[in-house]
């Protein structure tokens, strides 16, 4: 146990962002007392069912370990049934797990969610030297003052795309990194320019060689641009919260897990603060005061709202019953929108609980715009796309953040959807129209990414007969113990060699 009363005197602040409902970059100076792993385990077991269920799912050997499998096998039609907690954020995990490297004193987090990304980064850590100490689905404690390296070889960074937030948070706390080169779901061209700027004019030189980001330089704060980037906007608040001075980030990504970033970094002592200078049109900025040293923070990762959102999408698709907790709804509401118009059932109790019906109307086409928060998410698309096979009518789906991102349309197709592209795309972005039909059937199919995996996972389990999703690791990157959580809500679908 490396937390002492000492860290009380400190005052750490409370954040607010474990409430359930902060969103608030706003802190309260309130005393903050580190606890003992002991109780932060007994918290996390009260607070997380998923961490529970993790763990019981691992006890029972009702799972199998990322990567031992690469097929999964559905026979459909079995409507989701029943309550399902949501575990933690994939995309906010994979920025705090970084940003722990830099504090100058051991940081814990809470309901780490148990998934192939956080395992990566969990080897990676223990590669460069820290001290950890890794309770999968639930705590997660790293100690950084044994890091000897800020090189980090590509056999580690090419297994995420997440691996780039090391090079922002090594370049923050050390002054230089040797990053290789993120990997990731490569659906389209993923360039990293915003990032490579931004760590320039810190004050960062930073190497041509494509294969890698080698940076290093004395960082001083300066005005920045992430253009919304989630990545960019990341990274660059890793690299200048200890940078001395003023820096302004214009155009920063505000997703939630952008903001559970900065209240853990907050807890840590940075200085971040966030300005809105027009909602409408998401003009805003994030200015921080860059501080010589961090300390101890005790954090949680937020719960996910992609696996909150395909979840829901699971359930109406499947005319379902099904409730789920830890669905913020203030993260959905894109996603909520788009169901009651389609004539889905959303019941929403509390702020953070939402049961999908399936209501006795005809479901109609609905058209989805993928956007920055609160704009309908990406990451939701895919698996939409296979929901808005079966409505009445044609629906029309834009992707308005990456150039492209629609590897799951040939194998939808192939299951017996009619999805067409848009010819000439819609207002210069991709688009696809996606013409209702009676049912799909099963068939072989490949995923191609993690979002492409869920989306054809929601059409087997909508789909009449069996489906086999070959290359089914990728759910396991963003998606925890997926098909073991949905077999306990009816869905027949199990795991085979491939
Ligand atoms: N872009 C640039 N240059 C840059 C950075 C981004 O041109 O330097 C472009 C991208 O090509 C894209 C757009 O800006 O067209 C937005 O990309 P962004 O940087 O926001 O995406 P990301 O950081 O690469 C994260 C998530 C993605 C999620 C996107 C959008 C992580 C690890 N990844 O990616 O998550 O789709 O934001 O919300 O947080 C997923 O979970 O399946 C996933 C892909």
């Amino acid at each position: 146990m490396r937390f002492t009363a000492d860290h009380m005197q400190q005052g750490n602040p409370s954040t607010g962002a474990t409430d359930g409902h902060g969103d608030s970059m706003i802190s309260q100076k309130t005393a903050y007392t580190l606890p003992s792993l002991g109780e932060i385990q007994a918290e996390a077991e009260y607070r997380h069912e998923v961490s529970a269920f993790v763990r019981q799912a691992m006890e029972e050997g009702d799972y199998l370990k990322p990567g031992d499998v690469e097929k999964l096998v559905i026979h459909g039609g079995h409507p989701l049934r029943g309550e399902i907690v949501v575990g933690g954020a994939k995309n906010a995990a994979v920025a705090l797990i970084p940003a722990m490297l830099l504090s100058d004193e051991p940081c814990t987090l809470m309901n780490v969610p148990h998934i192939e990304d956080v395992q990566n980064l969990v080897n990676t850590l223990t590669y460069m030297g820290a001290t950890v100490n890794y309770e999968p689905g639930r705590v997660l404690s790293v100690d950084p003052r044994t890091v000897h390296t800020t090189a980090i070889p590509a056999a580690y960074t090419e297994k995420l795309r997440a691996s780039y937030y090391f090079a922002g948070a090594l370049l923050g706390k050390y002054g230089t990194c040797d990053v290789g080169q993120p990997g990731g779901c490569s659906y389209c061209e993923r360039p990293i320019d915003y990032h490579i700027r931004g760590f320039r004019a810190l004050g960062a030189n930073v190497g041509d060689d494509a294969s890698k980001i080698l940076a290093s330089g004395k960082l001083h704060g300066a005005r920045l641009e992430a253009h919304n980037s989630v990545g960019a906007t990341i990274n660059l608040v890793l690299a200048a919260v200890r940078a001395p001075g003023t820096t302004v980030i214009q155009s920063p990504a505000q997703e939630p897990h952008v903001i559970n970033l900065c209240n853990y970094l907050r807890q840590m002592g940075a200085i971040i603060s966030h300005v809105s200078h027009n909602a409408l049109t998401r003009q805003s900025e994030m200015i921080i005061q860059g501080v010589e040293k961090l300390r101890a923070a005790f954090g949680e990762v937020d719960p996910d709202q992609i696996e909150a959102g395909t979840l829901m999408i699971a359930a109406a698709a499947t005319r379902g019953e099904l409730t789920i907790r830890q669905a913020w709804h203030r993260h959905l509401d894109a996603l909520i929108g788009k169901l009651l118009e389609a004539g889905v059932v959303v019941d929403m109790q509390e702020a953070d609980v939402v049961t999908i019906r399936p209501g006795i109307g005809v479901r109609r086409n609905v058209e989805v715009i993928t956007d920055y928060f609160p704009g309908f998410p990406t990451d939701l698309q895919q698996p939409m796309t296979a929901f808005l096979t079966t409505l009445k009518g044609r629906s029309m789906v834009v992707e308005k953040v990456f150039t492209a991102r629609f590897p799951q349309v040939r194998y939808l197709n192939s299951m017996g959807a009619n999805i067409t592209p848009v010819e000439g795309g819609h207002m210069g972005h991709h688009a696809i129209y996606v013409d209702g039909v009676e049912r799909l059937h099963g068939a072989q199919v490949h995923a191609t990414d993690l979002r492409a995996a869920a989306s054809l996972v929601i059409a087997g389990l909508m789909a009449e007969g069996t489906t086999e999703i070959l290359d089914s690791h990728y759910l396991d990157r963003g998606y925890q113990m997926f098909d073991t959580r949905l077999r306990r809500l009816g869905a027949d679908i199990s795991r085979h060699p491939a």
